[in-house]
């Protein structure tokens, strides 16, 4: 049986610490696994821009024998030219894998149906399961143990947000939100994390105010104000999100040496400043890095069991 990596609810604890385990290996020992994927194909297919996403998988098939091929906005024009149900059982002909990054969660869940090979979703408006698990290993690397932690996520109930509360979650990490009224987290999400928190023995909490949820924190992380398909609202967002920046002040409310964390790219000034990002409590480009090991680790799983 196939399987995607649709969200981070499609993983349970074992297959996440799996995963973790395999990436200590692809990143201490890149030489060893430079066949691990010969002969496999992975189809890109973007809707949206990246650096992040689409660098770091053509790069991890490439480190590890495999190909790739980049399907931009113009090339398939999913929906359009094409139906998703179309377009993923053609490509279940040629690749051994996709990846989506597209707009409505709808159509990743559509992509997965339709399509005999995983499909791995690269970034949807609910979510981005392969950052959050970047993120989490991340963590994991500089702090060693999730339990007793806290991560203090300051700005948008968005897709990164939602991700990071349902990994944070199943790892038994205390999740703190700060978000303006009106951009908290969909309640579903909250209810889903609360209840997979609880089995962990974790918290999931909301705050109005950054402050609050900075507090103490281990880690303090942040997103974009507007995501992508939101920049009509840029402006509007500019005025509610104004008091949930990552800055000095904010950081030294936080743990001594805490972790300062952002899925970039960053809108340097707006929900960040310049000086948290490049300062020392600043991991954010350790982040990227693993972005590229993780994701290897995740082909490996996914491309290989079929
Ligand atoms: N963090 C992330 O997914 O970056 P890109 O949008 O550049 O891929
Ligand atoms: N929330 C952002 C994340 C970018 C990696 C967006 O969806 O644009």
């Amino acid at each position: 049986m196939k399987k995607d990596l649709i969200s981070i609810k499609d993983l349970n604890l074992r297959e996440i610490e799996e995963i973790f385990l395999l990436t200590d290996k692809l990143k201490k020992n890149k030489a060893k696994f430079s066949k691990a994927l010969f002969g496999k194909s992975l189809a890109l297919l973007f809707q949206k821009p990246s650096n992040r996403t689409r660098v770091s998988f053509e790069v991890g098939m490439y480190q590890m024998g495999g190909n790739s091929i980049y399907l931009g906005p113009g090339e398939i024009n999913l929906g359009v030219r094409e139906s998703i149900n179309d377009a993923a059982k053609t490509l279940s002909r040629y690749v051994d894998g996709i990846v989506l990054r597209t707009f409505e969660h709808k159509n990743v869940l559509e992509m997965a149906k339709a399509a005999s090979i995983p499909v791995i979703n690269g970034l949807s408006d609910f979510s981005h399961p392969c950052q959050a698990l970047a993120d989490l290993y991340t963590i994991k690397e500089k702090l060693k143990t999730f339990k007793g932690r806290s991560l203090a996520y300051v700005g948008d109930g968005n897709n990164v947000c939602n991700s990071l509360l349902f990994a944070g979650a199943k790892v038994g990490l205390n999740m703190k939100v700060a978000a303006p009224k009106g951009y908290a987290p969909d309640p579903r999400v909250m209810e889903e994390a609360r209840e997979a928190a609880l089995l962990n023995k974790s918290g999931i909490e909301l705050f109005d105010n950054a402050q609050d949820a900075a507090r103490g924190a281990d880690v303090l992380y942040t997103d974009v104000w507007a995501s992508m398909g939101q920049e009509e609202e840029a402006e509007e967002r500019k005025k509610a999100f104004k008091d949930f920046q990552i800055n000095k002040q904010l950081l030294g409310l936080a743990k001594e040496g805490a972790l300062v964390m952002h899925c970039l790219p960053a809108h340097r000034g707006e929900e960040i400043t310049g000086e948290v990002i490049d300062s020392k409590n600043s991991v954010v480009f350790d982040q990227a890095e693993n972005r590229m090991h993780v994701q290897k680790a995740i082909l490996m799983v996914l491309l290989r069991c079929r």
